[in-house]
């Protein structure tokens, strides 16, 4: 990386910038995962199938290497910032906003809901993408049975356990990150802001409510398989 990027990189503006704009995307990708996810209640073949079709695409390997390098430069500036409030106390990033607003529980959390997420993912892709590899047909065509790997995964109740307060915490980061991440990027608007603030509650809670309600029907579907 040259230094002038190093350089850049290290004025808090473009950090800012970096965080909202890799953020916004990552709730883009929570939402498309989520929809990809609901195939779980259409079915094993219609989840399967789902999943082999986006697997089998060559262009998954540039859209993973796209994902990954999201989440690692989010990761990486979030580290930097978090590092520099420590260190410069009286205007620490993540508890007093240009609003003037105060610190809330979710703002002021935000690096903790954070490594709850990093746990979570690393977990996530060892059980599900790297997971037990189950073989099946549909349609003559013989691929993973991804959706046997998800079911087995939620036969066990600390696991579903596990995923509801993981979501608890990444649903708490969202109705933050969402809102702060519109500043971030310098939109900062006396009439659309508080509607963007109701926006990140709303979006927050579908998260939770989606990606919770995920393992539970697993679970209680895995106890009739
Ligand atoms: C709670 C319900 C969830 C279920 C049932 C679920 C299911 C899955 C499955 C089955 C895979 C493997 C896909 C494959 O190998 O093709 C996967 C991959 C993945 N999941 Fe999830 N997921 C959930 C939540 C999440 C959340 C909350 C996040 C982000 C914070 C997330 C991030 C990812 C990522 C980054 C991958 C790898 C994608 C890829 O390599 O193409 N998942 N998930």
């Amino acid at each position: 990386m040259s230094t002038s990027l190093v350089a850049r990189f290290g004025t808090s503006v473009v950090k800012k910038v970096a965080m909202g704009v890799t953020g916004l995307l990552l709730c883009g990708f929570l939402v498309s995962h989520l929809l990809g996810n609901f195939l779980i209640f259409v079915g094993a073949d219609a989840f399967n199938l789902y999943a082999y079709t986006l697997t089998s695409n060559p262009l998954i390997y540039l859209a993973e290497a796209v994902l990954l390098s999201i989440f690692l430069v989010h990761l990486f500036m979030a580290t930097r910032l978090v590092i520099e409030n420590k260190k410069a106390r009286p205007v620490p990033y993540y508890t007093k906003q240009p609003t003037g607003r105060g610190a809330t529980v979710a703002s002021s959390t935000m690096p903790y809901t954070g490594l709850v997420i990093l746990i979570f993912l690393v977990l996530h892709l060892l059980h599900f993408k790297f997971g037990t590899y189950f073989e099946t047909t549909v349609d003559g065509v013989t691929m993973r049975d991804l959706y046997k790997t998800v079911i087995e995964y939620f036969k066990t109740p600390l696991n579903v356990a596990w995923y509801v307060i993981a979501m608890g915490a990444l649903s708490m980061h969202v109705s933050h990150g969402f809102w702060s991440a519109f500043q971030s990027v310098g939109f900062n608007h006396p009439k659309y802001t508080p509607c963007i603030e109701t926006l990140s509650k709303v979006f927050a809670g579908l998260v939770f409510l989606g990606y919770s309600a995920l393992p539970i029907f697993c679970f209680l579907q895995g106890g009739q398989s």
